[in-house]
């Protein structure tokens, strides 16, 4: 039976994001949860994304927001490929298809000395 995908719990820090297999795992202030890696504008790695005030992560690269608990896209892409600015018709396309197409979402627990993805 494979190991199932975790991270060491030391370095999941509250407001961190770390990367376990295809899962980004986010320490939202003690809520550990994961969400599929790759975003659903241009698939930047979300592990290397952060946390917002909001509790949303937000996409390394065009800075597109997911809510954590549904993997729904909440807020669109603000640039594509390497432009970054303002997109108003192009991020409100993108965000519908964010909440149509959404992450993945599963749990994530403590167990021993690493977080473990369910
Ligand atoms: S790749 Fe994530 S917002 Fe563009």
């Amino acid at each position: 039976m494979p190991k199932p995908h975790h991270v060491p719990a030391a370095e999941l820090p509250p407001g961190a994001v770390r990367p376990a297999g295809p899962w980004a795992v986010v320490n939202a202030d003690g809520r550990l949860s994961a969400v599929s890696r790759r975003c659903r504008h241009q698939l930047a790695d979300l592990s290397e994304g952060s946390l917002d005030a909001d509790g949303c992560l937000v996409c390394p690269w065009h800075q597109a927001r997911y809510d954590l608990h549904t993997g729904e896209m909440v807020s669109g892409p603000r640039g594509f490929l390497g432009y970054h600015g303002p997109t108003p018709g192009y991020t409100g396309l993108v965000k519908r298809l964010g909440q149509v197409v959404r992450l993945r979402v599963r749990r994530a627990h403590r167990q021993g000395t690493d977080v473990v993805v369910d």
